[in-house]
């Protein structure tokens, strides 16, 4: 039996504990959140055991894997402390704020000898796998090109019931870094091209309550000549199906929210459709839209824990990603073409 425990009762948090709930093999001992009724109200619908302080949760409970679903900035001292009890670590995305607290992540876990992993959950969506698996075999020939659009609704609502979101400290930025962060990761993980340059633009166009960007657009330089072109904001009207789109030598491949279409240069047209099976029902009130595969990389995270072998995403993988973003915020920043160091 692997035992679980949680840090962080909000709004991500049942996705996780139904997932674990789901898995026969695991059970939540205890949960944790500074908001003592938040613990408690979950400890109690979720019969485990509740705490308002994570070291305490994680030096009394010892359990052996611990998810964290905390605002961002936290996500590098929970990982480092758990590490060093021995406790595998599932964090919520982004690793981190910085490429510099990631990589400290990842070194943590692999001197302790312990799994990390990063929820990019979309990674396991059919149509994803299957563009994936077309890329990588060669059917579509090679990426030569990828747009990447997300337009999305944050309100000042959202924004403004939470204390971290909005904030460069401890959000870490605001559309790139919570939304796109997924859109971005899912070409890398499609194609396999590793980033090497990114030129980029940042802006707040439309939410005077907060001080990070809520749109950003630019151009990723990866390896083989591939380009990725992206524009992504949040002041949409309605959340609009994430459009990736990639030209490749034999056609034309897009991921249309949770669908996939492949036009080939043959004059072939393959959709991969979210299918009902694929559907599942983290209760009440729980996000319907587009990221339902949680219970999917959490299981398979498990089973790897429980095998000794790597997970799908692991804290290496997710490096890559993390320099990506700090990459786009550097650029934004200072208005220069950034060079990534993990690409090469
Ligand atoms: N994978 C996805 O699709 C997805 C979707 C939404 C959110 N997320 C991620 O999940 C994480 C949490 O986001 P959320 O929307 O649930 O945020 P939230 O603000 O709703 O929840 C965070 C919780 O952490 C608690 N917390 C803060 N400091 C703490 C501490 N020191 N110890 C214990 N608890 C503490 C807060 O009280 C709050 O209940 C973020 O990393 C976010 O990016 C991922």
């Amino acid at each position: 039996m692997i035992k679980a425990a949680l840090i962080g009762c909000g709004r991500i948090s049942p996705l996780h504990i139904v997932s674990i709930k789901r898995i026969k093999e695991a059970e939540l001992a205890a949960v944790c959140d500074i908001k003592e009724e938040r613990a408690e109200n979950t400890a109690k619908e979720h019969n485990c055991k509740y705490y308002t302080d994570y070291k305490e949760m994680l030096l009394k409970e010892r359990p052996d894997v611990v998810h964290i679903c905390t605002p961002h900035h936290l996500h590098h001292e929970m990982t480092v402390f758990a590490a060093e009890l021995g406790i595998h670590v599932i964090t919520e995305k982004p690793m981190s704020i910085s490429y510099e607290e990631a990589k400290s992540m990842v070194k943590s876990c692999k001197s302790n000898n312990v799994t990390l992993s990063v929820m990019f959950q979309n990674r396991f969506n059919r149509a994803v796998r299957f563009l994936r698996k077309e890329m990588l075999n060669g059917n579509l020939g090679k990426p030569l090109a990828a747009r990447v659009i997300v337009t999305w609704n944050r309100s000042d609502e959202y924004y403004s019931h939470s204390g971290w979101k909005g904030t460069w400290d401890k959000e870490g930025g605001g559309v790139v870094i919570d939304q796109a962060i997924h859109s971005l990761d899912l070409v890398r993980y499609i194609t396999g091209k590793k980033p090497l340059k990114v030129e980029a633009n940042i802006l707040n166009r439309r939410h005077n309550s907060i001080e990070v960007e809520d749109m950003a657009e630019g151009v990723i330089e990866c390896e083989d000549n591939f380009t990725v072109s992206f524009y992504t904001m949040n002041y949409f009207t309605c959340d609009l199906p994430i459009d990736i789109t990639f030209h490749c030598e034999k056609g034309i491949a897009s991921i249309l929210g949770d669908e996939g279409i492949i036009l080939y240069e043959d004059g072939r047209r393959t959709s991969i459709p979210l299918l009902e099976e694929d559907k599942i029902d983290y209760g009440n009130n729980i996000k319907k839209y587009w990221g339902y595969y949680h219970f999917i990389e959490i299981k398979n995270i498990y089973e790897n824990i429980q095998n000794n072998s790597s997970v799908e995403v692991s804290g290496e993988d997710a490096l890559i990603t993390q320099e990506l973003i700090n990459a786009i915020y550097q650029s934004g920043k200072t208005k220069e073409k950034v060079t990534l160091t993990l690409g090469k």
